[in-house]
C-alpha cells in the first residue's frame, strides 16, 4: 500500500483555505484519488472539544504557552486518530491549516519562539509534516472583506485580535515558507476561487506525477 499524501493549506484569516480545500478535494477525487478533508484546530471529536475551549470567547483566555499546549494537545489526536491512520490506508489527507499556524501564530506573533513550538510538535505528533504545505496570502484589505462577511461581528479569540497581531502572523508565514521552499508553495488568494485553484493545481503538479 502506497502512502497518501499529506497536503496542508496555511494562511491568515479570510484567505480562502476552506473553499480552496474543497476544490482541491473535489479535483482529487475526479482523478481517482480518495481523499480526507479535515481542519485544525478539530477534525476528531476530542480536538473539536479542546477547539471550543480554545476559540470560545467565554472565561479570560489563555497565556500564550497554555495556547501552544492546547494546539499542540488537539493536533496529537488528530494526527494519531485521523491522519496517520487514513495516510497509512492510502488515503490523502487535505487539512485546513496544521502545525506552521502554530509556528505562524503562537510561535511568531504570539512570542513564544519557534523552537519552542516545534519541542510540542515533536512530543504531541512526533514532527510530522505535511509532504506540501499550500500558503494561501491576501492583501490584508481582503482578508478584512472576506473574514467580515463571513463572521461579521462574531470573530472568535484569535481571529478577533488586533491587525498588528495579524500582521505578525502573515510575516512569519512569509518566513516559514521562505526558509523551506521545498515543502511549502506560495499562493496568491487575491484573484477569483477558480483561478486560485489553478494555481494550486499546478503546485500540486510533482505530487501527482508521483501518485
Ligand atoms: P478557524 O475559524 O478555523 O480559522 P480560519 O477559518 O481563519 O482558518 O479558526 C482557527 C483559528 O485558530 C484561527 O484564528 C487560527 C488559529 N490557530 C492558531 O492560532 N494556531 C494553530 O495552531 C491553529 C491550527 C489555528
Amino acid at each position: 500500500m502506497t502512502r497518501g499524501k499529506f497536503i496542508a493549506f496555511e494562511g491568515g484569516e479570510g484567505a480562502g483555505k476552506s473553499t480552496q480545500a474543497h476544490l482541491l478535494a473535489d479535483a482529487l477525487a475526479a482523478r481517482g484519488i480518495t481523499c480526507v478533508i479535515t481542519r485544525e484546530p478539530g477534525g476528531t471529536p476530542g480536538a473539536e472539544a479542546i477547539r471550543n475551549l480554545l476559540l470560545g470567547t467565554a472565561g479570560e483566555g489563555w497565556h500564550p504557552r497554555a495556547e501552544a499546549l492546547l494546539f499542540a494537545a488537539a493536533r496529537s489526536d488528530h494526527v494519531e486518530r485521523l491522519i496517520v491512520p487514513a495516510l497509512e490506508a492510502g488515503q490523502w489527507v487535505i487539512c485546513d491549516r496544521f502545525v506552521d499556524s502554530s509556528r505562524a501564530y503562537q510561535g511568531g506573533a504570539g512570542g513564544l519562539g519557534d523552537a519552542d513550538v516545534m519541542a510540542l510538535h515533536r512530543v504531541g505528533s512526533q514532527g510530522l509534516l505535511p509532504d506540501l504545505t499550500l500558503l494561501v496570502e491576501v492583501s490584508p484589505e481582503t482578508a478584512t472583506a472576506r473574514a467580515t462577511a463571513r463572521d461579521g461581528d462574531a470573530a472568535d479569540r484569535i481571529g478577533g485580535r488586533d491587525a498588528a497581531y495579524h500582521a505578525r502572523v502573515a510575516q512569519a508565514f512569509g518566513a516559514l515558507a521562505d526558509a523551506e521552499p521545498a515543502r511549502f508553495a506560495r499562493i496568491s488568494g487575491d484573484p477569483d476561487a477558480n483561478a486560485v485553484h489553478r494555481e494550486i493545481m499546478a503546485a500540486l503538479a510533482p505530487l501527482l506525477g508521483a501518485a
